[in-house]
């Protein structure tokens, strides 16, 4: 008789998008007619690069023909792409093989399957508030214990609580763990953490034989001075860290797919010296996965260079465009905002300690704007919203414009 992984009876969200559309449905269904402005989610909407599509269209072009077809690439990616990234990473100062790089359809998956090669007795640490794959994906693998409802977190999980006064950057755990998931520049907070304050985990992980999962999806969003693009920056990281990214928010790939995780030669763990990471995901990978699509590999290898670089820059700067005037707007309603710098992401306080779910209500119902209640990324965002810049220029100030008019705050 086959029976289901009771983990996922464990998992307790997949609450928030669902309920969020849940809410915005009954709304629209009450107000027929009335349009509904969306700041709220994190999915791209500006055309690809061009220079990214030519490429595209050049592979495609290449397959309709027997004599330049391809099927099946290598697992970890093509060759051309990986040496193309260790190019890419030079420019931060940063030196890797192309063999520590695993080209994949995306950050998510990647974020989601990495927990696999580790043990599961491991301890995790996982960032409040946080994307949530980090602690689904160690759900589904055994590592998380109870949910405690009433805390809003699970018994088996140690929870790197980030606040205001700390601005949001988490600091090592107290006790022991072994796995740790960062997320720099943080989803949800807009926060990014400086070199000083991610080599406090490099030494914490060196020190405890633990395993850094660091994800750099928003690197590319960095715009001032004195944050690492990548945790390969700090010294003695290569020991420590996975590094996950993606070509989604930074060139528009969202629909396209493709990310990337480094596995460096040198990393290493209480049961396996130097190389028994890498060979684990590599075999992880052959096993369970088939390689990337050519074409989305195509256009990723186009955004890292010359003009697909330089386009894939002007859509960053456009996007952050949109979060100035969603953080301007709402700095002069008198809200407290973070984020939004070098984020995509802005993380506003709630007035009068107001819950989320409730703000999000009032946002919903004065100013037909949909945002993101804190409380779904964890306990710590239960008084704040993310408002999310990916959208038309028009449609945020729009928004904007509805919100400093009819929120009422
Ligand atoms: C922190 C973070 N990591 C990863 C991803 C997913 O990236 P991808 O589209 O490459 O799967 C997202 C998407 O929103 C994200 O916010």
């Amino acid at each position: 008789m086959a029976t289901i992984n009771a983990h996922f009876n464990t998992l307790a969200s997949g609450y928030l998008f669902p309920e969020i559309a849940r809410r915005t449905a009954q709304w629209q269904k009450k107000n027929p007619g009335v349009p509904v402005m969306r700041l709220g989610i994190g999915n791209t909407t500006e055309a690809l690069p061009e220079a990214v599509r030519i490429a595209m269209k050049e592979k495609i072009d290449a397959l309709g023909d027997r004599a330049t077809y391809t099927g099946y690439g290598d697992e970890q990616g093509d060759t051309y792409l990986r040496e193309a990234m260790v190019d890419y990473y030079r420019r931060w100062g940063v030196d890797l093989e192309p063999t520590e790089f695993f080209i994949s359809d995306g950050a998510k998956s990647d974020a989601a399957n990495i927990q696999q090669i580790f043990g599961p007795d491991n301890v995790v640490a996982i960032q409040d508030p946080a994307y949530p794959v980090y602690v689904d994906s160690n759900v589904v693998g055994g590592r998380s214990g109870r949910y405690n409802a009433e805390r809003g977190q699970y018994d088996g999980f140690v929870y790197l609580t980030t606040s205001e006064e700390g601005r949001f950057i988490p600091t090592p755990p107290n006790g022991k763990v072994d796995l740790i998931y960062l997320c720099n520049p943080n989803n949800p907070t807009g926060a990014v953490a400086n070199h000083q304050e991610v080599k406090a985990f490099v030494d914490y992980a060196i020190a405890n034989k633990a395993v850094i999962i660091y994800d750099s999806a928003y690197s590319e969003y960095i715009t001032e001075e004195g944050y690492p693009r990548s945790i390969y920056e700090i010294e003695g990281a290569k020991r420590c860290a996975i590094e996950i990214s993606s070509f989604s928010k930074f060139s528009g790939f969202t629909g396209v797919r493709l990310g990337w995780t480094i596995v460096p030669h040198q990393l290493e763990c209480e049961d396996g010296g130097p190389g028994v990471l890498n060979k684990l995901w590599n075999r992880r990978q052959c096993t369970f996965f088939n390689g990337a699509s050519n074409i989305s590999q195509r256009g990723g290898y186009a955004a890292l260079f010359g003009r697909g670089y330089e386009e894939s820059r002007a859509l960053v700067e456009y996007y952050l465009g949109n979060a100035k005037i969603i953080r301007d707007g709402l700095t002069s309603l008198g809200l407290t905002v973070y984020g939004g710098v070098n984020s995509p992401y802005i993380w506003a306080k709630t007035p009068n300690e107001m819950d989320s779910w409730q703000f999000f209500d009032l946002l919903l119902e004065r100013c037909h704007v949909v945002v993101t209640p804190g409380g779904g990324f964890g306990p710590a965002g239960k008084h704040f919203v993310r408002f999310s810049s990916y959208g038309h220029r028009e449609d945020v100030e729009q928004a904007m414009k509805s919100v400093k008019e009819n929120a009422g705050i």
